[in-house]
């Protein structure tokens, strides 16, 4: 995980410029399954207006992890335990999710994305930073196989697997028909996708 993470195409700056964090103005963001928050922080540095807080399993979020939020990130990073199965309780302006629902099988995505329906508010968003199994013929022949790659090692270790746009779209459709899926992109040499769905009640 480590070796396939730290490819330039996964780099977390993808995360930070590849979605247009400043247009949520002054806003909570809520970073699900975002382990000691990594990806929080990095967002956090160049957008100041925002807040987050960082749920993840109690193995995760310890004291170590919690102290290692940097000092001028601390009034504005926040980690704290939440299963991400079970009703979410922080009302936000975005759940954001990068990299988990690869690992999730559609019975339990449906569980995660319907355990926001209590708390949110019109407009809210739901941001996925995650894989999608492209059409052959737009991206390169390596990155085409490694997505694929991806999709097997998932169906193998977490009967889950890869998403196509079209999965993704019945995805939040069949999880409650309020959602919208607003778009979805690829930025520029990142593999990872954006899917941005809002809740339109
Ligand atoms: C593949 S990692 C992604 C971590 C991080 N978001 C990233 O971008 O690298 C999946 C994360 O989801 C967390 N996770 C899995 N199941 C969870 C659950 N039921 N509740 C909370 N977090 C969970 C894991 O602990 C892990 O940190």
């Amino acid at each position: 995980m480590k070796a396939h993470s730290g490819r330039a195409t996964f780099d977390i700056s993808h995360t930070v410029t590849g979605y247009p964090w400043s247009d949520i103005g002054e806003g909570l963001v809520v970073d699900m399954g975002g382990s000691i928050g990594f990806a929080s922080m990095a967002i956090s540095e160049t957008n100041p207006n925002l807040k987050f807080v960082v749920q993840d399993q109690e193995h995760i979020i310890t004291e170590e992890a919690k102290a290692a939020v940097p000092a001028h990130l601390k009034s504005r990073v926040r980690l704290e335990v939440h299963n991400i199965l079970n009703p979410q309780h922080v009302q936000a302006d975005v759940y954001f999710f990068r990299w988990v629902f690869h690992g999730f099988t559609d019975r339990y995505a449906l569980q995660v994305l319907r355990a926001l329906i209590p708390v949110l508010k019109r407009g809210a968003k739901v941001v996925i930073n995650d894989g999608v199994i492209p059409d052959p013929s737009t991206v390169s022949w390596m990155e085409y196989r490694s997505m694929r790659c991806m999709d097997m090692l998932g169906q193998a270790v977490n009967n889950s697997g890869e998403r196509s746009v079209d999965d993704w779209n019945n995805l939040f459709r069949k999880a409650d028909d309020r959602f919208k899926v607003l778009g979805t992109w690829k930025p520029p040499k990142s593999a990872m996708w954006f899917i941005e769905a809002e809740w339109q009640p």
